[in-house]
């Protein structure tokens, strides 16, 4: 949720911080600051508000010096505001802190000290008074003992980076359930909450583990468990680009994502569909799957979209009970897991906290746990028996697009292999999806060269205040991410209902302010949900379809219609998903909103 980047080296600290918290801006936004160690002391800048504000403040005030940690927040214990911004130091300004995550028993540590020495509102700053009153000035070491102490003392989850006046030369780093890389480069050091903060640096990383605890200087890197022991790390090398972390020409992360998705599509095909023994690179041969009677997926907001697209393609197998679950509301369901049961966790981050809980109840449980992950070493990925990688390469706009798609993917090849390895369908049929596989980069194209037909369309509904978003099964779960993409970036009030539901209660409020965005995709209940169209119009609802299936009866209720390409039914909903992805950025655009970074979100939610 908030970004960490800290650097030691030979260079002025306080660009590179900047450089990468304008990287991490997208994990939070409401303040930021820097603390940059000057060789006798710690000196300090930070401000409410997006890091312009702050840039501001330091463009009368650079902080000189090698050594320095900053941060990007995104409130949870305190309001937005200078005082509340990380760093935050001990009272005697020896130690500056900061942190990303929670300290869940932050009041009750902060009852045992003053009261007159606490600034903020935060429960971070209980941590930099806690080393400063463990700490014993000498040694590093000692530096150290204080804040394995401190360690001891606290619940709940942290990534930290911290320095102390005595030491101009020394970062440290350390986490716990949050994420934080450090970047190893030649004569500097990095510490990040995510790579994308140093990869103009170095792609040479250390993912640390929980309770590790890294020491950094301009050389050196030495990582320790909880009791001092050193740990040998395995350099990771990181294969994104730096373009990769660049707008590239386009007003918004999101519309550069969008328009990645072809690349995105035909890089996991090329990655995985010419593969014959997919199903054994993830460890699912039709033995092991056989051995399963029941398989979760779980996975938040729109991950959790994708999964409850790949439950409804799984149900096709035989002997297993299939279901999706939200991550959050996975541990209160009261299922049973034992070692029959495959858990697949999906998540571009890899990071979010319910998701990671949620995989570690099954893992608990003596579950298997596949996971499907966008970023290399994450938690998630990690602590899984088996990853299938979606490749999207980073993904900076808040609301998630490209990574979307590419779980889809990551479902409908194992889906086919699936299907082909339990004998659901013969070779011939596998090898006719595959083919409309390879076709989908194509498809999506076609869709994105009408890009301005879409954007017309929003135009027409910018005063639109309430959106329903409907369709049956596949369609169903393409109505609820496109009303989740409309809801986070154009804060319109929107719902996605399953068609059939809404005489049920729902239609009592249609009338002709609402519109209701149809997704027709699947043939063998298209009538009916043209039928539930039907309703709506007769509400005086403004219906706007997106179909594969155009003829006069869709035309006719319609007042918009978007078509999407033919393709085997199953790859329709990515297509028509597409639709929607440029249909509530152009609502959004045309409102004139920060579409990157929607209020009260930040990208990647490592608090439960
Ligand atoms: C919506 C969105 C979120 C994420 C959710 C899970 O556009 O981005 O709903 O999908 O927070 O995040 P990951 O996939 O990182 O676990």
């Amino acid at each position: 949720m908030c970004g960490i980047v800290g650097y030691i080296g030979l260079s002025d600290a306080q660009p590179i911080l900047l450089s990468g918290l304008e990287k991490l801006e997208y994990r939070g936004y409401d303040s930021a600051g820097i603390a940059v160690h000057n060789g006798k002391k710690i000196d300090i800048v930070k401000s409410k508000g997006r890091l312009y504000e702050l840039k501001k403040k330091l463009s009368s005030n650079n902080l000189k010096g090698n050594l320095g940690i900053g941060h990007t927040r995104w409130a949870t214990h305190g309001i937005p505001s200078d005082v509340n911004s990380h760093p935050h130091t001990s009272n005697n300004c020896k130690i500056a802190v900061v942190h990303n995550g929670i300290i869940e028993n932050y009041l009750e540590l902060k009852k045992n000290l003053s009261q007159s020495i606490f600034s903020s509102d935060t429960d971070t700053e209980v941590i930099a008074h806690l080393i400063n009153k463990y700490y014993v000035p000498g040694k590093i070491e000692n530096l150290i003992d204080a804040i394995l102490k401190v360690l001891t003392k606290i619940n709940g989850s942290y990534a930290l980076a911290i320095i102390c006046e005595d030491f101009p030369d020394k970062l440290i780093g350390v986490r716990k359930d949050n994420p934080l890389v450090i970047g190893l480069g030649e004569n500097e050091n990095f510490i990040a909450s995510d790579i994308t903060a140093i990869v103009n640096y170095t792609r040479d990383v250390y993912f640390l583990d929980d309770e590790q605890i890294a020491l950094l200087d301009s050389k050196n890197v030495t990582v320790f468990d909880k009791n001092k022991n050193v740990v040998k790390k395995d350099v990771f090398k990181v294969d994104w680009n730096v373009e990769s972390t660049q707008k590239g020409g386009y007003d918004f992360y999101m519309l550069k994502e969008i328009f990645e998705q072809p690349k995105i599509i035909n890089d996991f095909i090329s990655l995985n569909l010419s593969d014959n023994n997919f199903l054994d690179k993830i460890n699912l041969s039709n033995k092991q799957i056989k051995k399963f009677n029941r398989i979760y997926i779980v996975g938040c907001g729109t991950a959790y979209h994708a999964g409850l697209i790949g439950a409804r393609l799984m149900e096709r197998l035989p002997n297993v009970f299939v279901r999706a679950h939200m991550a959050s509301e996975f541990r209160y369901s009261n299922q049973i897991i034992d070692e029959k049961t495959l858990l697949i966790a999906i998540s571009q981050s890899g990071e979010t906290a319910d998701t990671l809980a949620a995989l570690r109840i099954a893992k608990k449980n003596n579950a298997r746990v596949l996971s499907i992950v966008n970023v290399v070493g994450s938690s998630i990925a990690r602590e899984s028996d088996n990853v299938i990688y979606i490749a999207a390469g980073p993904e900076i706009a808040v609301a998630s697009t490209k990574a979307f798609s590419a779980q889809l993917m990551a479902f409908y090849v194992l889906v086919c292999n699936l299907y082909r390895s339990l004998e659901i369908i013969s070779e011939q049929q596998f090898l006719q999806m595959q083919e409309k596989l390879r076709e989908l980069p194509s498809l999506v194209n076609q869709i994105l060269s009408c890009e301005n037909e879409i954007k017309d369309k929003a135009q027409k509904y910018l005063s639109c205040k309430n959106v329903f978003y409907i369709g049956r099964s596949l369609d169903y779960f393409i109505a609820l991410e496109g009303s989740l993409k409309l809801k986070e970036i154009a804060y319109l009030y929107s719902q996605a209902y399953a068609a059939g539901e809404l005489k049920h209660g729902p239609i009592a409020l249609i009338d002709d302010t609402i519109l209701v965005i149809g997704i027709l995709t699947q043939e063998n209940i298209i009538e009916k949900t043209l039928s539930n169209l039907k309703e709506c119009k007769s509400r005086s609802g403004k219906i706007f379809t997106v179909t594969s299936q155009i003829d006069n009866k869709v035309k006719n209720i319609s007042d918009d219609v978007f078509v999407i390409p033919k393709t085997h039914e199953i790859f329709e909903p990515l297509l028509a998903n597409i639709v929607l992805q440029l249909f509530a950025y152009y609502i959004a655009n045309g409102l004139g909103y920060d579409i990157d970074k929607p209020r009260n979100l930040a990208k990647s939610v490592t608090v439960e």
